[in-house]
């Protein structure tokens, strides 16, 4: 899109599930991409709206909610307010966030589904679907896990796999169990509608090769869905939590949740103009905060609809299929709708080496953070923005925090900053001296400094958030070198007028740079303004000299930012290691006895000795061993998830146990003939159950 044909930006921020607190791989992975982004329009004086909230229905909810025995309800509310309340104080500059839960976003979404439904977009389905015959549910998404039959992962969800990113239906995992009861689930039929994607291949190819200039992940993942060919894929479930599916015959079923969230991004701009207008905005009910000057100015619509508009979303790389193939497909399903112009999804970021882990506890928790480093939002902001997982997943260590914000903040940009206003008042009682005359050194570093805003404006335009902050780094450095070249504390003893100048040209590089770390260190260019005693500048003025005027008084000069000392982040090393131990601790608990079977029951199941004769690994798997055992009735193959403990050459000889007539069933296209008996211990390590001494093959287990 033509840059001068744009009129006005929609950004929005992923909306996170309200089942827990943000951390950092959430910040770094979006909400501080979107924010310096918003923040930098508006210093341009475009016309943006920043609009998010909290993803409140689905099962990760209903889940969190029996986990800590309380109603869904009780656990949305509590989050909303924890995530919308430290948003704000990191300086996440919203215009709206808004809630799921909102009756604005039920009757939106309600609204949406309904107009698909009458133009008979949705094809109705009867299904077999897994049912919990304890719970008495259907198994949607995350209530049922399994093995993906992508990558082999054990713990796939019912609709994602988190370790290869596949987008799954609940009847594609092998070995099913549902997360209710852990029992495997039954087919039960169920009728459910269904968005034909396949219909919408020829116009989304259509629409992402029109942008190939997107990051390669996220062009790169939407040609291998593409290719790979659209599925239709249920756009309801059967659960009871969510927002009601609005069609005669859908009792006891609601909207998908991935139907309901992306429209969340609509209802939140809607509310943002309409509660203002119909006054009737209780911001307890309906969403957290909202931006009281952006209220009432424009139409949510021109937001939504007008091709002048560019709409950017902001997501992690998880999110990139339902961002790039279904939601627009919802959109042109609708009409009336543009589609994004840019979805700049990041990778994953990682925390001292591992992957973050909500249930490992294994995270950096904003809500924490803010309370154990008070006043430090721009350190959290600089380093999750230098390390930023743009292009390849990144590590956050402590150890880099430290050092960041010693070495770069402090010592870089504070210590410039410091040094000017300090000699300032120190010579000049704090008023900005005259420039007395620029000699050609003084003009080498101003023509210097006018051509960052460019560097800077071009990187962030497209999305290369670390290599802005580096930019504006640099205009620090080159100040700190101006001041190293120039001396005027030695100066000063002959030569007042040159020291003059040489502050003149320093506090103009201070003001610059008030402007250019705004939308990435809020809180301190709030702080440099102060100090400057002005009331800033937008954009457009970055780089020039003449922004502070000879005679301005700056008012007392305070520290930036502060050294952190060891004894800090160790404190925060320690906290993640006592996670490891809870962990250990609370895995070692030895699993409950499972409910009495009958000797019956229990003599259905024909366990013999078996030897290993063969084995080799399942290609493009890293788990699955595909092994040929002699039963001593026949030779057979079974595929068994073993590969991370054992080498096929290291087991061919060995006896095992083997359920023999359990039904075959089929892994990655190989038709595997009974399971092999192991032993899991509490960190989920594998090992054989065999015989102590050897037996002949075929001899029975009982
Ligand atoms: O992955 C998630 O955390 C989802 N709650 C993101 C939703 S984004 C949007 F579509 F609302
Ligand atoms: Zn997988």
């Amino acid at each position: 899109m033509d840059n001068s044909k744009i009129k006005r930006y929609t950004v929005t921020a992923a909306l996170p599930y309200t089942n827990g607190p943000v951390h950092i791989g959430h910040l770094a992975g979006v909400y501080l991409p979107a924010d310096t982004y918003v923040r930098y329009l508006r210093s341009n004086k475009r016309d943006v709206k920043f609009v998010c909230g909290s993803d409140e229905n689905g099962v990760p909810i209903t889940l969190k909610a029996k986990k800590e025995g309380v109603t869904p309800q009780v656990i949305v509310d509590k989050y909303h307010k924890i995530i919308g309340d430290s948003f704000r104080e990191l300086g996440i500059s919203f215009d709206i966030y808004h809630r799921t839960s909102s009756l604005m976003h039920h009757q939106t979404a309600s609204d949406f589904f309904e107009t698909l439904y009458n133009k008979g977009v949705f094809t109705e389905e009867v299904t077999e679907q897994y049912y919990d015959e304890k719970a008495q549910t259907f198994l949607a998404d995350r209530y049922i896990t399994g093995t993906c039959p992508k990558c082999g992962n054990e713990n796939a969800y019912g609709d994602q796999c988190e370790n290869c990113g596949s987008t799954l239906n609940a009847t594609d995992l092998i070995n099913p169990k549902s997360t209710l009861s852990g029992e495997p689930p039954v087919r039960k039929e169920t009728k459910n509608w269904f968005l034909p994607l396949d219909k919408y291949e020829d116009r989304l190819r259509t629409y992402i090769d029109g942008h190939k200039e997107w990051k390669p992940n996220v062009f790169g993942q939407c040609q291998s869905w593409l290719n790979a060919g659209l599925q239709p894929r249920a756009m309801t479930r059967d659960l009871d939590w969510g927002i009601k599916v609005p069609v005669k015959g859908a009792d006891g079923k609601v909207l998908y949740v991935w139907f309901d969230a992306p429209i969340g991004y609509i209802s939140a701009t809607k509310a943002l103009f309409e509660y203002a207008r119909l006054d009737v905005w209780n911001p307890m009910a309906e969403e957290y905060y909202i931006n009281q000057n952006e209220m009432e100015k424009g139409n949510w619509e021109e937001y939504w609809k007008d091709e002048e508009t560019k709409l950017v979303h902001f997501i992690g790389k998880d999110n990139i299929v339902f961002h790039c193939i279904i939601f627009p497909a919802m959109l042109m399903a609708h009409g009336g709708y543009i589609l994004a112009e840019n979805v700049p999804a990041n990778e994953f970021l990682n925390l001292e080496g591992q992957k973050i882990s909500t249930s490992k506890n294994w995270a950096v928790w904003l809500n924490e953070y803010l309370i154990e480093f008070k006043d430090k939002q721009d350190v959290l902001r600089y380093v999750l923005t230098a390390t930023a997982p743009e292009t390849k997943d990144n590590d956050f260590t402590w150890k880099d925090f430290q050092a960041r914000n010693n070495n770069e903040l402090v010592a870089v940009l504070g210590n410039f900053v410091n040094r000017v206003v300090v000699l300032t008042h120190k010579y000049f009682g704090g008023k900005v001296p005259m420039c007395m005359g620029i000699t050609p050194e003084d003009q080498l570093v101003i023509d210097e400094l006018a051509a960052y805003p460019a560097k800077v404006s071009a990187s962030l335009e497209n999305y290369r958030f670390r290599e802005a902050l580096t930019e504006v780094m640099n205009v620090a450095r080159l100040g700190n070198k101006y001041l190293a070249d120039t001396e005027p504390w030695k100066v000063i003893k002959t030569d007042e007028d040159r020291v003059r100048t040489i502050l003149n040209i320093s506090l103009q590089i201070c003001a610059t740079l008030e402007i250019l770390i705004e939308p990435f260190l809020p809180f301190t260019a709030d702080k440099l303004m102060k100090m400057l005693n002005y009331g800033g500048h937008l954009w457009e003025s970055a780089g020039k000299i003449n922004l502070l005027h000879r005679g301005h008084q700056l008012n007392e000069p305070v520290l930036l930012f502060e050294k952190i000392e060891d004894e800090e982040v160790q404190a925060q090393i320690d906290k993640l290691n006592q996670s490891k131990v809870d962990n250990i601790a609370a895995s070692a608990v030895v699993n409950p006895a499972k409910e009495n079977i009958d000797f019956d029951q229990f003599s259905a199941v024909d366990i013999r000795v078996a030897t290993i004769i063969a084995a080799e690994k399942v290609e493009k798997t890293k788990k699955l061993l595909k092994l040929t055992l002699d039963t001593g009735i026949d030779q057979r193959t079974v595929v068994s998830g073993i590969a991370e403990y054992y080498k096929p050459e290291e087991i061919v000889g060995q006896q095992v146990s083997l359920i023999v007539n359990l039904a075959p069933r089929e892994i990655k296209g190989i038709v595997s003939q009974g399971m092999i008996l192991m032993s899991e211990n509490s960190e989920g390590k594998l090992a054989f159950v065999a015989p102590v001494a050897k037996h002949n093959n075929g001899s029975v287990i009982r």
